[in-house]
Parts: C-alpha cells; structure tokens; sequence
C-alpha cells in the first residue's frame, strides 16, 4: 500500500485535520465523488491545490460545511436559498449564492468572485472532518483539470500518487457523479451543472423554478460557471457516445441487456438501471483508457432522470 492511502479510521481522521492545519492537501470520499480537500482561507494550501490539478486559477471552488449555520457566515441567503437547504442538505446540491464577508475564505479560492458555490454533504468523513477542522473546507473534484473525476481512492492515487499528502480510502463513492449545481445569485435560478439531484425534483418537492443554463453556448462562457464551459470528463482516449456497433480495435462502453461479441467491454449496467450506470461511469471510463485503445465507443444511454446527467458528462467528454 502507498505511503499516503490510510484506510478510514479515526487515526486517519485526525491525521487529516492536523494534515489541514499544516497547509497540507488531503483526498476524502464525499457522496458524489473523491475531492481534494484543503484550508480555503490558506494561500499556500489554495496554491498547491491548483498546482496539482492544473485547474485555472479563474475557476472557483466548492466551499463544503456541516451545517446551514456554517453556511450563512460565508453566504448571504433568502427564503428559497433556505427552502432548499432545508429539504436537500445534507446531500449532492451546491447553491451558489452571494458572497458575505467572513474570515474562512480567501479571494483565491473564489477566483475574486462575488458569488459562492456552498454544499453541505452528507459523507459521513467530510462532516466529521469539518467538525474537528472546525472551519469550511474547498474541495474540488479529485482528478486533474479535465481527467474524469474519481470515485475510488485508488483513482486518486492514480492521478497524483503522492502529490497529495493524505488520501483516504472510505471505498467507492455512493453515486459517482457530482453534486448538482444551482446558481440563486438571481432570478430565474439557472442550473449550472446537471448532477445527483434532478432539478425537476427540486422544483417539484418546493415549488422553486430552475432554468437550464446552456452550458455549451457561448453566453455561459463567462467566469461565473468557468469549470462548466470546456471539455471535461475526458478520457486520454478519445470518446463517441451514441454507438451501437463497435469497431475491431475499441473498447465499448455498453448499456443494457444487448449482448456483444466484443472483447473489450464493460457493461454500465446489464439491466439498463440508470443509477448503477452513474456509479460505474468514471470507474469504467478509467478502466477503458487504461487499455489505449484507438476509441472508446459508448452505447446510447436514455435521456432520462440521472441519465440526463450521464449524457452530460459524455458529451462534454467526447467535445
Ligand atoms: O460533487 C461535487 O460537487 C464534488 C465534491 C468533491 O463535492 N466537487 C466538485 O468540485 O465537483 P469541482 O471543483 O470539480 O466542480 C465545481 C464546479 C466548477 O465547475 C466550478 O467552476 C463551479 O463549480 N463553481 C465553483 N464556484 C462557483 C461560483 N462561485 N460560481 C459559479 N460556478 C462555481
Ligand atoms: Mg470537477
């Protein structure tokens, strides 16, 4: 076992709050997917983070807290923004929300933004972890800028081996997508980015309407959703969604109970359960590039629920 991958267990627990006090960086499993947890309101910490991942310095973070009340020291919130955190947090919704001026987080972790994209999650190790921290933690997605985003630690360690001081291993994440992203800086309140929670959901349990922000128009490419605009999710190999008959010489990304004759293939899901697709998704792509094949071919996936979000990801990987 690598020297920086500790199994869960209050050992590893407290070594990763003494690790973010320390400026260190420290990948923890959340709900959605593995994230590269560090201090928000650290210089060093922020510079590292970025470094590692090759993220733009103009694409902000996710700030993660373990209460509504954490919350409302770094956001300024109204009756919706409250509603939902109410109904959905703890749990894979991020509200992005005005700026309120707190000491927790540096302007560098924003990208000198006004606004910020706040979530409670529900993993059990990131609340725990805030509790002992006793302070909000950034944590973006663990893989690097533009690399399909890890929901193993063994992905992480993959994509930084030790670059990253601690990674802890709390097995693989419940559903292997990010959390959905909804921007209440004004009305209408824009979807940023499609994830675990159907917007539709959300304005039916609440009554609250969502538009669709047009990721791919150019409109939306303006820093307030930066890490939304370009290609992302991507395999080195190249990508193509939509296939139903691979070619010799690819690996297949199959869906459903159609059987084929073809070598490299891993099934999504074989009873076509578009939850189980989401959580195999990034394992399986990792798996597939790792295999350097000429393309990786994916069957259609119904555009529906999750599978909204599924299509998502792979077109935005196959750009
Ligand atoms: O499920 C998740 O949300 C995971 C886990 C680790 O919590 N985190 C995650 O973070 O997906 P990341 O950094 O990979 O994606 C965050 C997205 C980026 O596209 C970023 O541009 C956007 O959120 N974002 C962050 N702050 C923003 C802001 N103030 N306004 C608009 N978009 C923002
Ligand atoms: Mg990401």
């Amino acid at each position: 076992m690598k020297q920086n991958l500790l199994k869960e267990s209050e050992k590893s627990i407290n070594k990763a709050v003494k690790y973010l006090n320390q400026e260190k960086l420290v990948a923890l499993k959340t709900e959605t997917v593995y994230g590269i947890a560090c201090d928000p309101g650290n210089i060093s910490a922020l510079k590292k983070l970025y470094q590692i991942k090759q993220r733009p310095i103009y694409n902000p973070l996710i700030i993660h807290v373990n209460s509504i009340e954490l919350a409302k020291k770094i956001v300024h919130t109204t009756d919706d923004a409250e509603c939902l955190m109410k109904k959905f947090w703890p749990g894979p919704l991020t509200l992005i929300l005005p700026r309120k001026i707190n000491n927790f987080v540096h302007d560098i972790a924003l990208s000198g933004l006004e606004s910020v994209a706040i979530r409670f999650p529900k993993s059990n190790i990131m609340r725990e972890i805030i509790n002992k921290f006793q302070k909000p933690i950034a944590a973006p997605s663990a893989n690097e800028s533009g690399y399909i985003s890890a929901t193993d630690a063994n992905h992480v360690i993959d994509s930084f081996g030790n670059k990253i001081d601690l990674v802890i291993d709390s097995g693989r994440t419940n559903f292997g997508l990010e959390s959905t992203i909804l921007d209440m800086t004004k009305k209408p309140y824009q979807l940023k980015r499609h994830g675990v929670i159907d917007s539709k959901i959300i304005t039916e349990k609440t009554g609250i309407k969502i538009v669709i922000a047009n990721c791919k128009n150019k409109k939306f490419q303006k820093p307030n959703s930066p890490g939304q605009l370009l290609k992302h999710y991507a395999p080195k190999t190249p990508l193509f969604t939509n296939i139903t008959e691979p070619m010799q010489g690819d690996a297949f990304l199959n869906f459903g109970k159609r059987k084929y004759n073809h070598k490299a293939t891993l099934n999504l899901s074989t009873t076509a359960n578009l939850d189980e697709a989401a959580y195999n998704l990034f394992d399986f792509l990792r798996k597939l590039d790792k295999l350097k094949k000429k393309r990786i071919v994916v069957a259609p996936i119904p555009n529906t629920g999750i599978g909204i979000t599924i299509n998502e990801r792979l077109d935005r990987a196959s750009i």
